[in-house]
């Protein structure tokens, strides 16, 4: 609930000490009581997007700002690869968070453990990849509709589905982006980006395979009390 004020004073200037002369005595109280003063310094600047001027860049375009030692031309084949493999990572990675959520059954507690470290290990790469193209000159692709428009794996149904099946997806999608980063780190070493290069092999290719390690033996079909005579 909002204190009523109990000062007669006019709002802004009135807490500020009067001003003094040169000769350090208080100047005299105006004759007439000022009107109050409204701070426009400290008043937001609400609702420019509506009238937005055109944008700084756009999606698509290469700036050549920082001096990096790549050309145009590297740089641009370089942030298309990197764009594709950003929508891709940020599928993969809430693909991580839709199955914890929902996952079921007797692995549910190793499942429910492992799909959030994954989420979590995706969320890093998708900054480092995004990182990588702002640098580069480009502009990194962000929100949901736009990766959508972009990814390559497959938009899963809204429904919970057996553990198995959220396996197998999720195995899919490893499997394109690991083609991709194949794909990719050829072409950005050709092109001598080394930078591209090692991200995608060091970073994006190392993380994805090591996770379908960990999810693909969730799948291998083995007796689970006694063993198979
Ligand atoms: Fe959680």
């Amino acid at each position: 609930m909002a204190t009523k004020a109990t000062s007669s004073k006019p709002a802004g200037k009135a807490a500020a000490a009067p001003k003094k002369s040169a000769a350090g005595r208080a100047a005299a109280p105006a004759a007439k009581a000022a009107a109050p003063v409204v701070a426009l310094s400290v008043q937001p600047i609400l609702n420019q997007q509506r009238n937005s001027p055109a944008p700084l860049q756009k999606y698509g375009t290469v700036a050549q700002r920082l001096p990096i030692g790549l050309s145009e031309q590297v740089r641009q084949s370089s942030v298309t690869m990197l764009n594709q493999l950003l929508a891709d990572t940020i599928t993969l990675r809430d693909l991580y968070k839709k199955h914890h959520w929902q996952v079921v059954g007797p692995t549910f507690y190793q499942l429910h453990l492992l799909y959030d470290k994954h989420y979590e290990e995706q969320s890093e790469l998708v900054d480092l990849i995004a990182e990588r193209i702002q640098i580069l000159g480009g502009v990194a692709i962000a929100m949901a509709p736009d990766v959508a428009e972009l990814t390559s794996i497959p938009r899963p149904p809204k429904d919970r589905e057996e553990a198995p099946v959220q396996v197998s997806r999720l195995l899919e999608a490893h499997q394109i982006m690991l083609k991709n980063c194949h794909d990719y780190a050829k072409k950005a070493d050709d092109a001598g980006d080394d930078g591209t290069n090692d991200l995608v092999v060091s970073n994006v290719m190392r993380t994805n395979e090591l996770q379908v390690w960990f999810v693909s033996e969730h799948v291998v079909d083995t007796p689970l009390a006694r063993a198979d005579s």
